[in-house]
């Protein structure tokens, strides 16, 4: 079986690579392609690859190229895991929405929607070439911003298309742990858009666990979530938002964070991978060593600003892993490639799960996966305020995909007047200019 990753360049892609390894299973991957338009990254991750498959009796093959149709052709699976415009682009994303005093992060509010005019161009195109060249392939979108960039390529590949992300595993991870349950065993009532989920009950056996974790004060913040959102908020709530929603919660605090923070996050990635690719140039460097030492650095400070607003402290131990967006991906590769039925949470197009939504809208919901693909669970309808944020935030990725397909700038700067954490009509236009000057991907709105 074929696994074609696009940003096969990409800092990620090791763990990824891991997980295949240690898949001894019948109709496992056998082939990996790495596509990425930077033929310097290749080499480096290649590197990588090489040292973890050595010893590895049977290791996937490893092929890179810079050609995306070769790339394409004959893939059973696509991993599609792109940043356009790079960590650079990350960056300016981030500082054109804090100078208007707005948050810049990669997936929420401004920042997510400049990140998403110009990534969803790019993932069309992807789209359209594996329905031409791998009709029969699955893609799975990890590119953020997720929800987003997987509802423009189901636009064109329909339901072959599938988001993942791990956050609502990490949640449900976290809480099924805290209350002695096996997180394998346990039924997540999650639903949402992507970074925008409610975790509302816990199901073992049938019996909903989750009250009495919002019962006790002490044991909800004992966990990130808890500690980033504080006991009394989460019992107002009487659900667990995912993380994310932190930057609408608590929207000063993190803007103000971020704004005092010496560099923001994409800035501070930018920097540390420039140093892990440069010395990759090195043929003598230790590749898997420096790589898995970037890594922990990475994962020891995600989210750090946040957790600085809230007073949240370190990460545990236990949440640095990383275990969550890979496995995943290969637990929904292996459900469909073989026919082994799976629960997963994931971004599939909505049917009639949320009946505010329209049957195309793609939303985050736990999912049965068999060979014919993911079919979303029958869920806990939201509440008012969660289908109220849910519905703007749609509506603002509905005018992204209208300004990308359109190439109107004046849908552009409704995208940003109509989000929740823009609060200005002014703000936006400005924001638009900012990012039109700081983003050579975004000269096709005019
Ligand atoms: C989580 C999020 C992803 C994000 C990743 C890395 O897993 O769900 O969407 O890409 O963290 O975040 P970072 O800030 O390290 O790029
Ligand atoms: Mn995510």
């Amino acid at each position: 079986m074929r696994l074609v990753i696009l940003g096969g360049g990409g800092f990620r892609v090791p763990l990824v690579y891991r997980a295949l390894l240690a898949d001894r299973a019948e109709g496992r991957v056998t082939e990996v392609v790495l596509h990425d338009v930077d033929a310097a990254r290749l080499g480096a991750i290649a590197r990588v690859l090489d040292e973890q498959a050595a010893g590895v009796p049977a290791a996937p093959a490893v092929r890179v190229t810079t050609d995306l149709d070769e790339a394409l052709r004959g893939a059973d699976f696509v991993f599609s895991a792109i940043r356009v415009g790079g960590l650079e682009g990350r960056a300016a994303d981030e500082r054109v929405a804090l100078a208007e005093g707005v948050l810049g992060q990669e997936t929420v509010g401004a920042g997510g929607i400049a990140y998403g005019l110009r990534t969803v161009p790019v993932a069309v195109d992807i789209a359209r070439r594996v329905a031409r060249l791998a009709p029969d392939a699955w893609v799975i979108n990890f590119t953020n911003p997720a929800g987003l960039v997987t509802e423009a390529m189901s636009r064109h590949i329909g339901d072959r298309a599938i988001g993942i992300c791990d956050s609502p595993v990490g949640l449900g991870r976290r809480v099924a742990r805290l209350l002695g349950a096996e997180p394998r065993g346990a039924w997540l009532d999650y639903v949402g858009l992507n970074h925008l989920g409610w975790l509302r009950g816990l199901q073992v056996d049938g019996a909903d666990l989750l009250p009495r974790l919002l019962a006790d004060r002490d044991l909800l913040e004992s966990f990130e979530e808890g500690k980033l959102f504080g006991a009394d908020w989460l019992q107002s709530l009487g659900a667990i938002p995912n993380e994310y929603l932190h930057y609408y919660y608590f929207n000063r605090e993190a803007v103000a964070a971020y704004r005092g923070a010496e560099r923001t996050r994409g800035a501070f990635l930018h920097d540390q991978q420039a140093r892990f690719y440069e010395e990759m140039r090195n043929p003598e460097a230790a590749a898997f060593k420096t790589w898995d030492a970037t890594r922990a650095e990475r994962e020891a400070t995600y989210m750090e600003h946040s957790r600085e607003a809230a007073g949240a402290g370190e990460r545990a131990p236990e949440d640095m892993e990383s275990g969550g967006y890979e496995q995943v991906a290969l637990a929904l590769m292996r459900a469909i490639a073989r026919d082994e039925r799976a629960t997963l949470i994931l971004n599939v197009r909505n049917r009639t799960t949320l009946a505010e939504l329209d049957a195309d809208a793609v939303i985050e919901v736990p999912c049965l996966v068999d060979a014919s693909g993911p079919h979303p669970a029958t869920v806990t309808p939201l509440p008012g305020h969660a289908t109220g944020l849910v519905c703007a935030v749609k509506a603002v990725e509905r005018e992204v995909l209208a300004a990308a397909e359109s190439g109107s700038r004046a849908t552009a700067v409704k995208a940003f007047a109509l989000h929740p954490l823009v609060d200005s009509v002014s703000v936006a236009r400005r924001l638009m200019d900012g990012y039109a000057r700081a983003h050579p991907g975004l000269a096709y709105l005019t």
